[in-house]
């Protein structure tokens, strides 16, 4: 029988998820998209060239494995079309594997000046997004006004959506945030452009998903971000606008509950975060500074700086109760070799148990000897020095999930499994 697995971040996102899809990619029949939009980076490695994928499933390098983007991404068509032709001119058959939810909402250039002037006016509250219009094509969802992709097989229909949501945003950019506007033609005229170049891969996802099962295939989700960006469950309001947490597989895809059979959350062996908003473990000065360099923390996106600290059982506690982890993988165990001593946030102070972002945390650390040496690349569990065993072993007795993969370096090769996934 296949199996329905759902890999997501357990953190504040970059956890190195898409090594672990493309890993695993190669024991499934197809992969999908179900949240996010192009916020996400994915860095690939084709012939030798470096790739970032921002909107296809990763999948979509495996010839043969059926790659979907489920409803609940927000699809930027010129994006999409960007990916598309730099996988083309590498020789990948992207057309003949991909499938998209009509179910999609557009996300529209002007959703990219609406997120930019909204920042700007937050001035020092500012969220720290990517700038990719991503909110602001959430928003349009929820209020019923977004144009969908399977809108714009009618022409006038999607002529008359497009004039209304141009009418009202127009009057915002100009009124309110004093900024240019869009012109109705010109975005219309790309819009179509693009639609028709696109169009011929629209498809019922949930139908897919289903006639998937039926055949026995085993399929992944692949989340973006992390449980922390998660709108309902993250550090509100610096958060990202979907679902990032284990319902979203379901809601953004048409992947019945039942049907999941394991969620893996990744994590990193200590923590990132990406943009403003509270992160309890934050280390600031020379020890943040290392990890930064050690671990090469710039996002593969914006390119940002990512702002680094210790591991958080208890922000991993509340990850692993939301998300219902079947087990996790431990990412990048490798950046902590050279450390003298490495420290676990076990508990914060007060006893108090979530992130807020109103009040300041102090979290109460327990602390561990490094291992100093190095482990990169090692990828059976019986090598790996006893210090290094110790940390993960603590991990996963802080959490109460079984680790199920740890990995030692960026190479796929560079990968211990110590439980099945499938
Ligand atoms: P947005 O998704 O562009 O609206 O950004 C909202 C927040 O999510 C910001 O803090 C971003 O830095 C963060 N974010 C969005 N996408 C990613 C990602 O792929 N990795 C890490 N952080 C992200």
């Amino acid at each position: 029988m296949g199996k329905n697995i759902v890999i997501l971040g357990s953190q504040w996102g970059d956890e190195g998820k898409g090594k672990i899809v493309d890993l695993l990619t190669e024991r499934v029949q197809g992969v999908v998209r179900f949240q996010g939009g192009h916020n996400a980076g994915h860095t690939l490695v084709v012939d030798g060239k470096k790739t970032v994928l921002h909107l296809l499933p990763s999948g979509i390098l495996h010839p043969g494995v059926s790659c979907m983007i489920g409803n609940g991404v927000v699809l930027s068509l010129a994006e999409l079309q960007k990916e598309i032709t730099l996988l083309e001119d590498s020789g990948v058959a992207v057309r003949s594997q991909l499938k998209i939810s009509g179910a999609c909402p557009l996300l529209m250039p002007y959703h990219v000046a609406l997120d930019l002037a909204r920042e700007t006016k937050r001035g020092m509250r500012l969220i720290g997004t990517t700038g990719r219009g991503i909110g602001p094509a959430y928003e349009d969802k929820v209020a019923r006004r977004s144009i969908r992709f399977a809108d714009l097989l009618d022409v006038d229909h999607f002529s008359e959506l497009l004039k209304e949501n141009l009418e009202y945003h127009n009057f915002m950019l100009k009124n309110y945030f004093m900024t240019s506007t869009f012109d109705y033609a010109a975005v219309y005229e790309e819009t179509l452009t693009l639609g028709n170049n696109l169009l011929s891969m629209i498809a019922d996802v949930p139908q897919l998903i289903a006639t998937h099962r039926r055949r026995g295939d085993s399929l992944l989700f692949e989340g973006a971000q992390g449980t922390f960006l998660d709108i309902d469950h993250g550090t509100y309001p610096y958060v990202t606008s979907s679902n990032t947490t284990a319902g979203g597989a379901c809601t953004g895809s048409g992947l019945g509950p039942r049907y999941i059979n394991y969620i893996l959350g990744i994590t990193k062996a200590y923590t990132t975060r990406v943009g403003s908003g509270p992160f309890p473990t934050e280390l600031i000065g020379p020890l943040g500074d290392a990890l930064v360099e050690l671990g090469q923390e710039f996002g593969a996106t914006t390119g940002r700086r990512r702002r680094c600290g210790w591991f958080d059982a208890v922000a991993m506690r509340r990850a692993s109760e939301i998300n219902s982890l079947s087990g996790l993988c431990i990412t990048k165990l490798d950046v902590l070799d050279t450390f003298d001593t490495i420290q676990i946030a076990v508990a914060y102070e007060e006893g108090r148990q979530t992130i807020d972002g109103r009040t300041p945390i102090k979290p109460i650390y327990e602390e561990m000897p490094g291992w100093k040496t190095s482990i990169v690349g090692i990828d059976s569990w019986s090598k790996l020095p006893e210090k290094a065993k110790a940390y993960v072993k603590r991990i996963e007795n802080l959490l109460e999930v079984p680790v199920a993969m740890v990995s030692t370096g960026p190479d796929r090769r560079n990968t211990i499994e110590l439980a099945p996934i499938f």
